[in-house]
């Protein structure tokens, strides 16, 4: 049975699946001709001149505050809430107004417009990129590949030029390529992590590796910390309603290898990314510490894989295949989340 002919696809959703991404290290700017002069810049307004900003909260580079891009979408909202609880002043920007009032302040930016993102993110000390175009299929796959890559590269290239020292940027699983591939792609192993290659064929998985490469090239100029999340499935609370649709199905939900994430998850995640120091730049899969289904994951394998044998580490019970060991390890970070606290049989 061909699973992905099997898939239900949860409206909405980023379904898919990830790549080997090398950790990239600073390299010192000395033959950049741009930065060689560090001394001479004391009068670059636009590195160094702190102390003209100084009465300026919106150009000093506030340590309180963040930018928050793709805050009108369905992750967005989580993210800028656990933002604003832990003490931030979170700009939301969208190309499109927020559904809720969240941010303490909003603005209306087209991402893949440099200018705009050099406004934007004017003295923020981080910035969450969340904003995309969050699968094929919506609009053409130039369309998609072009919105996501030049957003994304816009935000890097204008954080490292605005001196801004932390970002997160969204990836996906779909970088892995199993979601939108047309040859079927399964995976190699089991669990999914980092070091699975990173093989999609479509413009968004594309996309998404791109700027993962960004990601690596920017942070190579002068070492700004980013952290590339691949995204598992992602799950508002709403939407736990949706389970009872799946977890008896192993050919179900089968495309993003049985993973999700709860929003609020990725949200821990982000900020841990933003306060923690040291850990360059970097990918890391996020997924719940459970498969969202009701089958013992050795189950889920046999069903639906039953010849691929490397199975890497116990998996007794319900646990992930899509392996979010890397993040808590690097980031202290925990899941609280797991559908089995919110599923209702008759909801
Ligand atoms: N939803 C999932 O299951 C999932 C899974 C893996 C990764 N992701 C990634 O997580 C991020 C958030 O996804 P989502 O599900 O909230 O998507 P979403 O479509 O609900 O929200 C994305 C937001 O980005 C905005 N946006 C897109 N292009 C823009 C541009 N050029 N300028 C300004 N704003 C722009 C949109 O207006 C939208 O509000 C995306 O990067 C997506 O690729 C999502």
């Amino acid at each position: 049975m061909n699973p992905q002919k099997e898939v239900n696809w949860v409206k909405g959703q980023d379904l898919p699946a990830g790549a080997d991404s090398e950790k990239a290290s600073a390299i010192p700017g000395s033959g950049d001709p741009k930065r060689a002069g560090e001394t001479k810049r004391a009068g670059d307004a636009k590195r160094a001149g702190e102390t003209k900003r100084a009465g300026d909260p919106k150009r000093a580079g506030d340590p309180n505050r963040i930018v928050i891009t793709g805050t009108a979408g369905l992750l967005g909202p989580d993210v800028a809430r656990h933002f604003v609880e832990c003490g931030y002043h979170v700009v939301g920007v969208d190309r499109v107004p927020p559904k809720e009032n969240i941010c303490q302040e909003n603005l209306l930016a087209d991402l893949t417009d440099a200018g705009q993102v050099y406004s934007a993110l004017s003295g923020a000390m981080g910035v969450v990129h969340l904003a995309a175009l969050p699968r094929p299929g919506i609009y053409t796959s130039h369309v998609t590949f072009a919105n996501n890559v030049v957003a994304a590269y816009n935000i890097l290239e204008a954080a490292d030029n605005l001196g801004i020292k932390k970002a997160v940027v969204a990836s996906s699983e779909c970088a892995y390529g199993f979601c939108f591939s047309r040859h079927h792609l399964r995976p190699v192993y089991f669990p999914v992590d980092e070091e699975h290659p990173a093989l999609a064929e479509d413009c968004y998985g594309i996309g998404k590796i791109a700027a993962e490469k960004a990601a690596e090239g920017i942070h190579r100029r002068h070492g700004m910390q980013i952290i590339s999340f691949r995204l598992g499935n992602v799950i508002t609370e709403p939407m736990y309603g949706h389970f009872k649709g799946w977890i008896h199905d192993p050919f179900k939900r089968v495309l993003n290898v049985w993973n999700y994430i709860d929003a609020r998850d990725i949200a821990s995640a982000c900020r841990l990314a933003i306060e923690k120091d040291g850990l360059g730049c970097d990918v890391m899969n996020l997924a719940a510490d459970d498969n969202c289904m009701d089958i013992k994951s050795r189950d889920l394998i046999r069903a639906v894989f039953p010849d691929i044998t490397d199975i890497r580490g116990e998996l007794a019970g319900y646990e992930t295949l899509y392996s979010n060991a890397k993040a808590k390890k690097l980031l202290g970070w925990q899941p609280a989340h797991s559908w089995r606290d919110h599923y209702c049989p008759a909801g």
